[in-house]
């Protein structure tokens, strides 16, 4: 690196290099949107002569990227468009939601945002203050601001997309324009993504500058590094399955453990497991035999030229029902019953849950061809599962808890489409497709803070690797478990673990709710009630509170009595309770993982 240029001393030039010394790619623009970040916030008012943004870039058009995540896909978008933006020579600042003023909105010239919805249609909550300030009574005017959104969601959700919507209806009304309209992304996110990156970048204008060439390679070694992914997945044996309920349980839960043998990939406690599913082959018959079609004809979809019957059985979701399946089988159909299903928002609510494809295809016949039918439905997305092992105690393994879905309606029986097909098909030595989703809200803290572990059912997952881990680095912390199922006798998941980690001191203590072992029903949170002194003082002490399971029933309720032990213990007012759990989740003290 020449000093001639530079204004560093000689001791900061040699830190900087040895900081800059064999960066990956993906650190090397992590730390570009880092010392932007930095000399924006530092360096808003500075002189603009001297300012160092300005001075090496004084040509280049300014971007702002704002990122509001939960899972960290919309994050992994914003880096790849700071990466594209800034060797497009634009001035691109990257930044998280909660890393950014909202009253800085009046000096931005072109700001990004990109921002996914979570609960139901709420934002991830690092975009909780930034929704609230655009969306409230304080937003400025912003006519000078051009702008455009790029919303991730789920069309399985309600509320699809409602924070990107949100957000781009509050900047609208406050005189901003439209860089590109708003993408709203289903989970398969990636073209609609790069659509919308395409669009941004052709309607911004940016000064004419060389591209630096980019590669895939490890430039310091050679080496091609292999990135796992949803689109590239691994193809892993499994080693393992053991189903942890007992005979007489209703729930079939399995324990699974799979080989990362010479993969290279790494996780952490906290991360999920992406399984690339397959529809049951019996509903996939069963379909083909209400469509009067044998399956065989070679058509056209997002994985290439393929029979219909596997489209049908690999590709396309047909287990789950969504808003804009049925409202696309009502357009392509005319079908009035159907037309009338979707006007009552009450009655489509209730039909989504527990039908598929099949049963609308019967209740609502109508003739379509294999094209057509292909159309209404989305790619199969896979599923996630919290992984429940730490890599520092089972190397390279991963494992997960998998609670197969299975339930009747209208005499007939339904199978998820990937715990069915884990659990039914899939035996010791056979391969399935997977990858990591890194979950970084969703961590052990590092300071050995105490940790509040609650879970129902497959919920206690990540607590077993955030266990494992505690006992692999041989840390002893505060940590108590509240765990909740049905029996005692059947359902106690990893019962003689949870035993062992009593015993050595890594789980110093536990809480359990067998909501069926007695007459009353008992929950997680009927024992947090129970315990609500000591939670408040582990809280004031820097506790770290997790939540972990279904997010209909569970998150909400243990949700709404961590609220009332925050306000009894802590002498509260509703209002200052609200406040006060708004800064645990703020300071990452209250992290949630639910589905
Ligand atoms: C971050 C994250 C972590 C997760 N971790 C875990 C985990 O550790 N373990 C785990 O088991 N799962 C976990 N899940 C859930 C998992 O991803 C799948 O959603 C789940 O396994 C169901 O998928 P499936 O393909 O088997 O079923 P699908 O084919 O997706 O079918 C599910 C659908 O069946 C219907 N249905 C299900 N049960 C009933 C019923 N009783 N009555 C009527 N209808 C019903 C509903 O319409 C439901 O939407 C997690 C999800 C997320 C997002
Ligand atoms: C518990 C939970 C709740 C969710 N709620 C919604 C919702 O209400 N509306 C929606 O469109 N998507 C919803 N999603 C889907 C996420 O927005 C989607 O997975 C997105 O890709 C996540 O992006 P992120 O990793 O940037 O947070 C939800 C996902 C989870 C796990």
């Amino acid at each position: 690196m020449s000093n001639q240029l530079s204004p560093l001393n000689g001791a900061q030039l040699k830190s900087l290099q040895n900081l800059t010394t064999n960066l990956t790619k993906e650190q090397a623009i992590w730390l570009n949107g880092y010392i932007q970040g930095f000399s924006a916030s530092t360096f808003a008012s500075a002189d603009p002569e001297t300012s160092p943004a300005t001075v090496e870039r004084r040509t280049a058009t300014p971007l702002t990227i704002l990122y509001g995540t939960h899972t960290g896909r919309s994050e992994k978008i914003a880096n790849e468009i700071h990466s594209e933006a800034t060797t497009k020579n634009f001035e691109s600042t990257l930044l998280a939601m909660d890393q950014y003023k909202p009253r800085n909105l009046k000096n931005e010239k072109n700001l990004l945002i990109i921002v996914s919805t979570h609960g139901e249609g709420e934002p991830p909550v690092m975009a909780d203050d930034f929704h609230e300030f655009v969306t409230g009574k304080r937003a400025p005017k912003l006519t000078g601001l051009n702008f455009s959104v790029l919303a991730l969601g789920d069309k399985s959700y309600k509320h699809f997309c409602q924070t990107g919507i949100d957000i781009q209806q509050a900047l609208l009304k406050a005189g901003a324009s439209e860089i590109a309209g708003l993408v709203k992304c289903d989970v398969d996110y990636q073209p609609d993504a790069d659509q919308w990156k395409q669009e941004v970048f052709n309607n911004l204008k940016s000064e004419p500058v060389e591209e630096l060439p980019t590669t895939s390679q490890d430039k310091s070694t050679g080496n091609e590094t292999i990135t796992y992914s949803r689109k590239n997945p691994y193809e892993a044996t499994i080693l393992d399955k053991v189903r942890i309920t007992g005979r007489e349980s209703d729930k079939e839960v399995y324990h699974l453990e799979i080989s990362l043998e010479n993969s290279g990939i790494k996780y952490e406690p906290g991360d999920s497991l992406g399984v690339i599913a397959q529809n049951p082959g019996t509903l996939v018959d069963e379909i083909l035999s209400t469509l009067k079609d044998d399956g065989s004809e070679s058509l056209d979809t997002h994985a290439g030229k393929i029979s219909f019957r596997e489209a049908l059985l690999h590709h396309y979701e047909i287990t789950i029902l969504t808003r804009d399946l049925i409202e696309k089988y009502a357009e392509k159909t005319n079908h009035k019953e159907v037309k009338k299903l979707i006007k009552d928002d009450q009655k489509l609510e209730t039909y989504l849950y527990g039908h598929d494809v099949l049963d609308l295809l019967n209740e609502f016949p109508s003739k379509i061809t294999a094209v057509d039918f292909l159309k209404i439905l989305r790619p199969l997305p896979p599923r996630l599962y919290s992984i429940s092992s730490s890599q520092e105690a089972v190397g390279e393994e991963v494992h997960i808890t998998v609670s197969k879905v299975l339930y009747e309606n209208k005499g007939r029986q339904r199978l998820g489409a990937c715990s069915g097909h884990l659990a039914e098909h899939k035996e010791v030595d056979d391969q399935i497709l997977i990858y990591i989703e890194k979950n970084p809200n969703f961590r052990l803290p590092a300071n050995g803070s105490p940790i509040i572990m609650v879970g129902a059912g497959t919920g206690i997952a990540p607590y077993r690797a955030f266990i494992q881990q505690r006992e692999a680095t041989g840390h002893k912390g505060k940590t108590w478990l509240f765990f909740g199922e049905r029996r005692f006798s059947s359902d106690f998941l990893y019962q003689t673990e949870w035993q062992k980690y009593l015993k050595e001191g890594y789980l110093g203590k536990i809480d359990l709710a067998f909501s069926r072992d007695q007459k009353e029903k008992i929950y997680v949170q009927h024992k947090l009630q129970k315990q609500q002194k000591k939670i408040f003082k582990w809280l004031e002490n820097d506790g770290v509170f997790y939540l972990c399971g279904d997010m209909k029933k569970m998150a909400k309720d243990v949700e709404a009595t961590l609220l009332s032990i925050i306000e009894k213990q802590g002498g509260m007012t509703p209002e200052r309770a609200k406040g006060y759990l708004k800064k645990l989740k703020k300071e990452r003290r209250f992290q949630s993982d639910v589905y």
